[in-house]
């Protein structure tokens, strides 16, 4: 049955887990009394649309239905899962939890956005406080995964783990901060890099964007892949984090540091910080950069991804089943996946190399459903493509849902002859036709596959003898 949110506020956060929810096959409820909400998340929505599912190697499920609603209780009542983003303002807060409580269920678990509040004040005159938790999360909230989910004394063992299952069910990492503490983890380093960055503004050391330079041409790409004691560990040597401390650790208490104090936020160096951000980025309206900022995670996590490594590992445990043989008779659906953001090219549309790239996936997953695994490649036996052929006929652009569907021309002795056709729904987008041939492993050279192959790929080979040849099967350059 599809899960329900109920999103309370649909601004930068609210839209970003009404998109997340959404595109995770959640039907989503949204309540804000700004008329220019449903706008906002719909420019939201768009852009979640051409980043999140490409993220994934395999199909999402289907998006679920999205509503607004005038009336808070009617978008709240079936929800499974309620999640405030209102102003970062208490009273308003504890005004929307009562509303909420009045005409939720029981077990629905109710997350706050909220950056700084800890539970324990957000519960504060609750009618349940046992129902609502922080989930603190990071914006973009459908591309990046942390989600701070952050429990007082009076939530139980089992909200907190129900309120994990469903974060990790919708592609989040949550985790879980044990003693509640004002702003959390994360935004408690974010403010101390930020006065110090202050400082620099102010005392005329740096400007915002030299400010940035340091932090994205260098420390910032390791904090993406390892975080700070990860790296620091490396950065002690062989001979560790014990000596990593003792050689920097003193230097914290250099008078350079200033974290202790904030420097006043006096109306000229506000002028000053916005003026040297406007000469640094004002070029691009702020849609621009969440394109621009989208794209570059999205680059960046697929990267993590093929390492299975942090943000990257999530995407991988979070990624739906590759497509099964289902029908032998048909042709065999070997690829189904939205096109990622790192696929297109400077014309707009997936780049020439991306094509053979999903044709090579839809070849690999065909080897697996004839029993051509990992383990059998372990084994000693592979398939070598000897020779490919594309068209391109039509183009298809980032988000787009893309399915492959494999026909066998021939497979037989140790050649395998695979045609693919790529579409977009009902439109035809590209012919990938392959001849693959069967090698040892060992010797380097063409060698019968198993039994156990050939006999599985014979019987598709056979039952796809009967379907009509295929519309530019053979054909050489320029014969279309
Ligand atoms: N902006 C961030 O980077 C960020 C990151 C993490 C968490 N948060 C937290 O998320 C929450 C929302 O922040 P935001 O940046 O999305 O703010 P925002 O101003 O963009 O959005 C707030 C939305 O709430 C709506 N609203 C106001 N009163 C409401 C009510 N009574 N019921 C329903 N909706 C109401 C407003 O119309 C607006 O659309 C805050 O608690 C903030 O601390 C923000």
């Amino acid at each position: 049955m599809t899960q329900i949110a109920a999103i309370l506020g649909g601004g930068v956060i609210g839209g970003g887990w009404a998109a997340r929810f959404l595109l995770m096959g959640w039907d989503v409820r949204v309540f804000d009394p700004d008329p220019e909400a449903e706008r906002k998340i719909n420019e939201v929505l768009a852009n979640a649309r051409r980043s999140l599912p490409g993220l994934s190697d395999t199909a999402m499920p289907d998006e679920g239905r999205l509503s607004f609603h005038a009336d808070l209780a009617e978008a709240v009542g079936p929800a499974d899962w309620i999640q405030e983003s209102v102003p970062e303002r208490l009273e308003i807060k504890h005004k929307v939890f009562a509303q909420v409580q009045a005409a939720c269920r029981e077990d629905a678990i109710i997350g706050s956005s909220t950056s700084g509040f800890k539970p324990s004040e957000l519960q504060e005159g609750a009618a349940r406080p046992a129902q609502i938790v922080v989930t603190h999360p990071f914006n973009p909230v459908y591309l990046l995964p942390l989600i701070e989910l952050v429990p007082s004394p009076a939530n139980d063992a089992a909200t907190v783990q129900k309120a994990k299952d469903i974060l990790t069910s919708i592609g989040c990492f949550p985790l879980h901060v044990r003693k509640e503490i004002d702003a959390h983890i994360a935004d408690r380093f974010l403010e101390a890099v930020w006065r110090e960055a202050l400082w620099l503004i102010k005392d005329g050391i740096a400007t915002t964007e030299e400010i940035d330079e340091a932090i994205r041409m260098g420390f910032g790409l390791r904090w993406a892949q390892m975080g700070l004691f990860e790296t620091y560990r490396i950065a002690g040597g062989e001979a560790g984090m014990k000596h990593f401390i003792e050689q920097f650790g003193p230097c914290l208490s250099w008078p350079w540091t200033k974290l202790m104090d904030v420097p006043e936020l006096t109306d000229e160096l506000v002028d000053q910080i916005a003026s040297q951000s406007d000469a640094q980025s004002g070029k691009h309206s702020i849609r621009e950069l969440e394109r621009i900022r989208d794209t570059n995670l999205v680059a960046m996590m697929r990267a993590l991804k093929a390492q299975d490594w942090g943000a990257g590992a999530v995407l991988n445990r979070a990624q739906p089943a590759k497509p099964e043989l289902e029908d032998s008779a048909l042709p065999i659906v070997t690829v189904q996946r939205a096109v990622p953001l790192d696929w297109t090219d400077y014309n707009g549309h997936m780049n020439e190399a991306r094509y053979l790239q999903a044709f090579g996936d839809a070849t690999d997953r065909f080897m697996e459903m004839i029993g051509c695994d990992g383990d059998y490649i372990a084994s000693g036996g592979s398939y070598f493509t000897a020779e490919t052929h594309i068209r391109h006929l039509d183009e298809v652009h980032a988000g787009a849902s893309i399915r492959v569907e494999t026909q066998v021309l021939l497979g037989q002795g140790k050649k395998m002859h695979l045609f693919h056709r790529m579409y977009e729904g009902g439109r035809l987008l590209a012919t990938g036709e392959h001849m693959l041939i069967h090698v040892s492993l060992e010797t380097r050279r063409a060698s019968e596959p198993s039994v156990a192959i050939a006999t599985k790929l014979g019987e598709i080979a056979a039952s796809h003898a009967s379907l009509p040849a295929p519309e530019g099967a053979g054909a050489a350059i320029g014969k279309r």
